[in-house]
């Protein structure tokens, strides 16, 4: 209703025991890439599945533009997209007959849906490739066919779960520029990923999600803020030196250092959100490590990256959570589901 394209609140989804969805409130205002992040097994796929009206709530509520999923599925299904349940792509034909042919389904005449595919091929750099069977493309090449698949009908709402799980680098930017155009098209975009770096740079917000739950919510901005004004980065000459580096900027900086997994790095949080006083503070750390005698070849005060406001909020390592912190995607366990 009004601008919000999904609201939810204490949404539920139980399987045996197991919480999947554990009391979910979202509220994403039309017309912007929502992320939702998490680590493997948040829950996002399962608020998705419920909110795309493939699955059915155990409680709480949502509305997809004002619509309950439970009570209006249809008007929900009118207004959504999902890639990978409506882009059923068949292997066996090309791009472009994949696309024409979807878009018959979809109600449009043949000059119509080919034109649209044509279009949507070139927008996805996929002209050259239109003519080939989908079962030669590369992974990068299929998942930009499942997403032109899913906007043939310029959904209001277009979920798409992890779509850039499993891409190399070159290939999830142009998934991202996809999603831009998109959104400059007018469909909402709800985005879930365990990339921390790809809802910084796509979402306007993010709900940073845990075990089913909501933990932080905010501009990436807001989310960074919350953690600290900064980081400070410090590389030592002498890794013999670094339990002593570690000791300083702990007593200066009054906060946690964590020590890398580079024997001569060190990284410290910088608390409070003024970064005037958090510069002072770092100068400060740095005259004391140099008063203490230890050389340091390179000192460099960083803007908090979502990385480290999730393990502030989680409390854990990257470890536990199994977040992906670098280009090396996870097992894609959305691929595999949906190949089941
Ligand atoms: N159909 C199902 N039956 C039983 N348990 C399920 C089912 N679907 C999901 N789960 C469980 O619910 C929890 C949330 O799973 P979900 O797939 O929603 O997480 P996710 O955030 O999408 O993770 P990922 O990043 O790995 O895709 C997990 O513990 C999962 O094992
Ligand atoms: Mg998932």
């Amino acid at each position: 209703m009004r601008d919000l394209a999904i609201e939810t609140s204490g949404l539920v989804k139980t399987f045996g025991d197991n919480r999947a969805v554990d009391g979910l409130d979202l509220t994403v205002p039309a017309g912007t890439v929502y992320g939702v992040l998490g680590p493997n097994g948040a829950g996002k796929t399962t608020a998705v599945k419920m909110l795309a009206t493939l699955l059915r709530p155990d409680g709480g509520e949502a509305r997809v533009f004002g619509h309950d999923v439970l009570r209006e599925p249809d008007a929900v299904r009118s207004r959504v997209s999902l890639t990978g349940q409506y882009a059923s792509v068949d292997e066996e034909m090309t791009g472009l007959e994949n696309l024409v042919l979807l878009g018959r389904l979809l109600g449009h005449r043949r000059a119509a849906a080919r034109d649209r595919a044509m279009r949507l091929l070139e927008a996805f750099g996929l002209t050259e490739a239109a003519g080939r069977q989908v079962k030669t493309y590369s992974g990068g090449m299929r998942r930009r066919l499942d997403i032109a698949a899913s906007i043939l009908n310029t959904p209001d709402l277009l979920f798409l779960d992890e779509p850039t799980t499993g891409l190399d680098p070159r290939s999830r930017n142009q998934v991202w520029d996809i999603v831009r155009i998109v959104v400059a098209h007018g469909t909402t975009v709800l985005l879930t990923t365990q990339y921390l770096d790809e809802a910084d740079r796509l979402a306007g917000r993010i709900a940073v999600v845990d075990h089913g739950k909501v933990i932080a919510e905010g501009t990436p901005g807001e989310l960074k803020s919350s953690v600290g004004s900064g980081s400070v980065h410090v590389r030592l000459r002498d890794a013999v030196q670094r339990p002593e580096a570690e000791r300083v900027l702990a007593k200066e900086l009054n906060t946690q250092v964590q020590l890398e997994a580079d024997p001569v790095a060190l990284t410290a949080r910088i608390a409070g959100d003024d970064a005037d006083a958090g510069a002072e503070r770092a100068s400060r750390a740095l005259a004391a490590l140099a008063a203490s005698g230890i050389v340091v070849d390179d000192f460099s005060l960083g803007q908090p990256s979502l990385d480290e406001a999730f393990l502030a909020l989680t409390g854990a390592p990257p470890g536990e959570h199994s977040l992906a912190l670098t280009d090396h995607p996870a097992t894609d366990k959305n691929a595999q589901e949906e190949a089941a």
